[in-house]
């Protein structure tokens, strides 16, 4: 396939999330917790919650049909689905075959991606190397995870954090000199341990770290992280800007993963950039890991938040550990 330029970049964004709202005062009644401390130590007030009978790839699904529709591209013309997802219904059949049965894109090849809530980020700079190359044409990111299913509900430390949500990007050819200038991504196997999140294995050291009986729930060293965190959401903002040679203040916006508003906060004083610099949601959704960006970009779109030509930063970070960040300039 020949283009006629090399620019690549998002033509559609949707999102979906569960109807069921989880609060803080729901939470108060399951763990030894307070609406007060989740609110004051994470800004977290509620968040979105799968039934147990509906799968996360129901909600991948909707987000994706929602982001084609945008772009007015039928799913018969994507080339490609990648699913970032650490919370997949099954190993195989991957989430992305699910998506793509249920979509109708009888075209698309597919694949799961999992860098946990880094993977939209991962997801984004594949695609872009496909399109870029010539390879394919149109592409379906999706960050899609239905954590609530590998929640320990009585673990008071991470249950108050984890929710469920999907969003969704069509990717493909824009304007020359629009759309996704550049994206970093890394990781570190090192510090792994501090998120686990078990599957066909789990050493004897990570079973003892978990009181429920069901071992394949998620654990996290929320210190670690925290610390982590708001170091390389600093590091990877700036690494991107300087290779891409454009300054925080040609920013319109910044979306970050939202995991904990203190870890937000933390990194944009790092960068020195003032709060409305930075877009926010987390008090409303909590972490959904690899659906938190893109369930972000769809709601500042659909608010009339971005324009074409604004310089925008994706940063994320999580299990692995991994991190990543895009810079976009917005071609809709
Ligand atoms: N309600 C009340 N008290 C609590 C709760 C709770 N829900 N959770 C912990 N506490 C208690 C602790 O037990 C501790 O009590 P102690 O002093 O008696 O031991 C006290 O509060 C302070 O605990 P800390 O862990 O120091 O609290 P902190 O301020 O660090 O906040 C938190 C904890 C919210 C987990 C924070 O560390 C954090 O957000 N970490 C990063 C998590 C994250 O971003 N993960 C993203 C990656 S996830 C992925 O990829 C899937």
């Amino acid at each position: 396939m020949n283009f006629q330029n090399n620019s690549v970049g998002i033509l559609g964004i949707g999102s979906a999330l569960p109807e069921k709202v989880l609060t803080n005062f729901d939470l108060e009644k399951m763990v030894d917790t307070s609406d007060e401390w989740i609110t004051k130590r994470t800004g977290i007030s509620e968040r979105r919650i799968l039934d147990e009978n509906t799968p996360g790839s129901h909600l991948g699904t909707k987000a994706a049909k929602r982001a084609l529709e945008d772009a007015g591209i039928a799913a018969e013309e994507i080339d490609l689905i990648i699913v970032a997802t650490e919370t997949p219904d099954y190993l195989t059949p991957s989430m992305s075959c699910i998506i793509q049965s249920n979509l109708g894109a009888s075209k698309a090849a597919a694949f799961d991606l999992n860098s946990a809530c880094t993977g939209f980020v991962y997801g984004l700079t594949v695609a872009n190397q496909f399109i870029k190359t010539g390879f394919y044409k149109y592409i379906l990111v999706i960050g899609c995870e239905a954590l609530s299913k590998v929640t320990d509900w009585k673990d008071r430390n991470t249950c108050v954090l984890f929710a469920d949500g999907a969003g969704a990007a069509v990717v493909g050819p824009v304007e020359e000199g629009y759309g996704i200038l550049n994206t970093y991504i890394g990781a570190d196997g090192n510090l792994g341990k501090n998120i686990t999140a078990p599957c066909c294995f789990i050493t004897d050291e990570d079973k003892a770290k978990r009181e429920s009986e069901n071992k394949r729930v998620l654990w996290m060293d929320g210190g670690e992280v925290f610390k982590f965190a708001v170091r390389i959401m600093e590091h990877a903002t700036v690494k991107v800007l300087e290779d891409t040679k454009i300054t925080l203040d040609d920013l319109k916006i910044i979306f970050p993963h939202q995991a904990n508003i203190r870890i937000i906060d933390g990194a944009a004083k790092r960068l020195g950039v003032s709060q409305e610099k930075v877009f926010t949601n987390v008090h409303k959704y909590g972490n959904i890991s690899s659906a938190s960006i893109p369930v972000g970009l769809d709601e500042a779109d659909k608010a009339g938040s971005l324009k074409k030509g604004d310089n925008i930063v994706l940063v994320g970070f999580g299990g692995g550990l991994t991190w990543g960040a895009a810079v976009i300039k917005w071609s809709k």
